[in-house]
Order: C-alpha cells, then structure tokens, then sequence
C-alpha cells in the first residue's frame, strides 16, 4: 500500500466511548435463582458474553440470547458506515450520501470507504491509478465464461468467476499482510465490472470488450457492455454519471445480508475472492440486490395504473410484497431512493421516459396513503426507482443485481479489512437453541417405519 495513505482503521480494540460506572450498567435479578448480576452498558449494548454467568447450576452452560436474523444483535463494532433508519439518514464515513451523490465520484468514495477519510490529488490519482490497472482479467477467465449456458444468469456467472479469481491469485491466502490485502482490493474493485462486463457480453451473444483505460470507472463499464465495431465508445456523460452516483449509492450499507456474509466467511480467513463470492451470492436473492429485478416484474405484472388499488389489496391480503417497499432498517423513506428519484429526470431526458415510471409513482402516492403501509413504516427503498434508470439505460433486468454487485465491492472489501484488523473479532460461529430429539439408541433398517416420506418435525 502506498505510504501517503491514511492508516486503514483504528485499533478496534481500543475501548470505546463510555466506561463502566453505577449508571452504566445494567441490574439483572434471575428470577429462578433470586441472584442479581451487574451487566457493563457500553455504546447502549450489552454484551451477550457477560450473560454467561447467569447460571442456575454451576455446571450449566449459562444464558444466551435468541435472535433470529440478527433483528437486536450488533456483530461487530464499525466505523464505515452510519444509518439512522427512523430519521433516513444514511453517512460513510460521516459524509452525507447526498453530498457524496452531488460532489464525489465512485472510485473517491471507494477510497474513503476503504481508507477512512477522501483522498487528496494525488492520494486519489495514485488509487485510480491502481484500480484501473487491475481492471484486465486473466484470458483463462474468459473460457470460464464461454463455458456457460447461453441463457445463463449473469449474477450467476459474476459469482462464479470472482471465485475462480481465487485460483488464479494464489497470493491472496496471505490475508495477514497489508500489501497483498491492498493488491486484492484493488484487483476486486478493478475487475468487478470486467467480469460483469463479460458476462453480459457472453449472454447477447457478442464478442468480448477489453477495458479501456483512458475511460473513467462507470465510462470503461459502459464501452465494454455496449461497444460494438466502433474504435473508441462514445459516451453519454449524462448516463456515465448517472451509473456512478448509482455505484456510489450502493457502495456501502452497513451489516446488511451480503456484507454480513462477506465478514462471517473472511472470518474463517478464506481469501477476499471466495468470501466476495459468498457476499454476492446473499446479494442475489429477491429480498437483497434481486428485489430491483423483482420490482420490474410486479410493475410490468400490474401493467397500468388502473390495476394498482387490486395489486395493494392483494398486497394487504399478504398476496405477495411489494416490492421495493420497507427494509429492516428504514423505518423512514430511503436516502437513496430520494437521489435515484431525481436522478431519473436527468436519465430520462437523454432515454425517453420509462413507461413504467408513471406505475411506479401512482403506486408509491396509493401506498403511502394507506393505513396498511404507514402503520408498518413501508417507503420506497433504494430498489424502488433504480431497475427503471437501469432499463431505460439499456440494461436487461439480469444485469440489475450484477451491477448492484459493482457498486457494493468496495463496501465489502472495507468490511472484510475492518474485520481482519478488529482483534476482537474470531471465526463467526453462532450458537443455536437445540430442541431436536433426545438421544435415541439406533434403528436397524428393517425395523424402521414403513411410509412412503419421512414425516416432518416439526
Ligand atoms: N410489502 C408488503 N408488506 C411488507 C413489505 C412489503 N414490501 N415489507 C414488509 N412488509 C410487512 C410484513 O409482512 C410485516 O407485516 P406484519 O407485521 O403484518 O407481519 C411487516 O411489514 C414487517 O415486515 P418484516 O418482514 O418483518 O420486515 P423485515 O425487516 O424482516 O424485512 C425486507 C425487510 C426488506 C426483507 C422486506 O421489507 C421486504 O421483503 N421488502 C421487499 C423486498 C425489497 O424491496 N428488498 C430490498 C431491500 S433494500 C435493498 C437491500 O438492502 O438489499
């Protein structure tokens, strides 16, 4: 890593804000026992450890907290990325989103993802630099690629790519030392839209386009999706810019399900390439990076504004989601969503009108009208408005999560990096409540059940 950066992080396990004092605790009184147990309140958090010692027997294992899907568990302590979800405040690195969407550009605010604070001229040149010298791809890559079906998902292809990219930099096991960690990161932020790229070009059917250096970031993206016989891409500056503040959108999101993903399996200390694998395929699925894709489809399914008061009825009825609306942590309409929504008005001028765009803004007024999604703090979330910009663009609704993916890799590697230096932090394995069978003695075949399926446990 060059040596006029900032240093990635501070010591994690330095001790955070508030110390332990008689209003800084917590009283617990074990109604099985009588006992009391004081519990240290730090950052308004209890540790789940000091719980441990709430016991009734001495030999038993000690309490636990039960929280599917982490609704109330902080894993970790992280200085990246700052949401308030009931006031939809969304800051990295405590920049506003919508100052870093208005002044900054992706590979900035990559660096400041990564490395903590903006980068300075040549801070930022020195970084671009290496990015953009990363962004070729081994030509084995490419068979990997002409390997798969035509109609294969690209999301699909992205996936198994970054994790080929594993077998080709072997150098990236060495996750203690910060060159080779720098190295990776700029190889994965610099070849992400390569292997997007390429995938999309395997499935219309058109010969690859190698990156074009000269180009910016979003601009080299652009020539080696839509390029054809021409010797240098034209760009449109109104769409290169429009796919970056896109990218800068997505760039981080705090402990969301891919970025948790993307730290549990680096905390085994697999290489950046096989967690990145991982961190994109939770990103795949409809209620993470696929719901833009899903949002697409309900609008197209509803088809005109007259049929939305059915499609919200049917909603209400728990007849399918709508999609693009609520998330876990925005009780509050999503920052994003309110950048993507102005930002379509620039798009459209240079594409023509969506014509789903006008679905859409019915269905948002109908929605936040009603009882249904205002008790439940339901608004449009940052999937809501960005597959109508991507289409209008050119994209087909496949490449929507693959883009989603461009934009979150330097979120992941920031995370993954915050992660590796946090000497608190272990191999991520979870406890569970066991309330399966009890030890049985075993069944020879002969003497087993005779239906047809195994009956379900419940
Ligand atoms: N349409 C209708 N009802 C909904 C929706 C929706 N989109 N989202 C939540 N609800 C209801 C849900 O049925 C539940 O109702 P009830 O209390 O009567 O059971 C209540 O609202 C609370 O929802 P939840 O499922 O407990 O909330 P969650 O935090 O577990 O889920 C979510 C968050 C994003 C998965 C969910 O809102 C959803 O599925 N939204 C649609 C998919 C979507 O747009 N995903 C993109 C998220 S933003 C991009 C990203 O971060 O990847």
């Amino acid at each position: 890593m060059p040596n006029n950066k900032p240093a990635i992080g501070e010591d994690l396990s330095q001790k955070t804000t508030a110390s332990l004092n008689g209003k800084n605790s917590l009283t617990i009184t074990d109604n099985r026992t009588g006992k009391q147990y004081d519990v240290k309140i730090e950052n308004e958090t209890i540790r789940a450890m000091d719980l441990r010692q709430i016991k009734v027997r001495d030999d038993d294992f000690g309490l636990m907290t039960y929280d599917p899907a982490f609704m109330n568990t902080a894993s970790c302590i992280s200085r990246i990325t700052y949401i308030d979800g009931d006031k939809g405040i969304l800051r990295y690195r405590g920049y506003p989103i919508e100052q870093l969407a208005e002044k900054s550009n992706f590979l900035e605010t990559a660096y400041l993802l990564i490395y903590g604070e903006l980068p300075n001229k040549v801070q930022y040149e020195e970084w671009a630099n290496n990015v953009m010298m990363h962004t070729l791809i081994h030509e084995n890559v490419k068979k990997f690629v002409d390997g798969f079906h035509y109609d294969a998902h690209p999301m699909g292809m992205l996936i198994s790519t970054v994790a080929a990219l594993s077998t080709f930099y072997t150098d990236a096991k060495n996750i203690s030392n910060p060159e080779s960690r720098a190295l990776q990161i700029y190889r994965l932020v610099g070849k992400m839209p390569t292997l997007a790229a390429f995938a999309f070009r395997h499935s219309v059917g058109r010969p690859y386009v190698y990156p074009d250096n000269d180009l910016s970031y979003a601009g080299n993206f652009l020539s080696m999706l839509f390029k054809m016989t021409e010797l240098k891409y034209r760009i449109n500056p109104v769409l290169e810019h429009a796919l970056d503040v896109l990218f800068i959108l997505h760039a981080d999101h705090e402990q969301n399900c891919s970025t948790s993903a993307m730290r549990n399996i680096a905390s085994s200390h697999v290489d950046p390439y096989s967690a990145t694998a991982g961190a994109a395929s939770a990103l795949y699925g409809p209620l993470h990076g696929g719901a833009n894709e899903a949002v697409l489809q309900m609008l197209d399914e509803i088809g005109s504004k007259s049929n939305i008061p059915a499609f919200v009825k049917a909603v209400k009825e728990g007849k399918g989601k709508l999609m693009g609306f609520g998330h876990r942590v925005y009780k509050n309409y999503d920052p994003r969503a309110k950048v993507i929504k102005k930002l379509a008005d620039e798009v459209f001028e240079v594409t023509g009108r969506n014509p789903k765009l006008d679905i859409a803004l019915e269905l948002e007024r109908i929605a936040l009208e009603d009882d249904y999604f205002v008790k439940r703090k339901l608004y449009p979330n940052v999937d809501f408005y960005s597959g109508l910009i991507y289409q209008a663009m050119g994209f087909p609704v496949e490449m929507f999560p693959v883009l989603f993916a461009i934009g979150r890799t330097p979120g992941w590697v920031a995370q993954w990096e915050e992660m590796l230096l946090d000497s608190e932090q272990k191999i991520a394995r979870p406890r569970q409540i066991y309330l399966g069978r009890d030890a049985r003695e075993y069944t020879m075949m002969g003497k087993r059940p005779q239906e047809k399926k195994p009956k379900s446990e419940a």
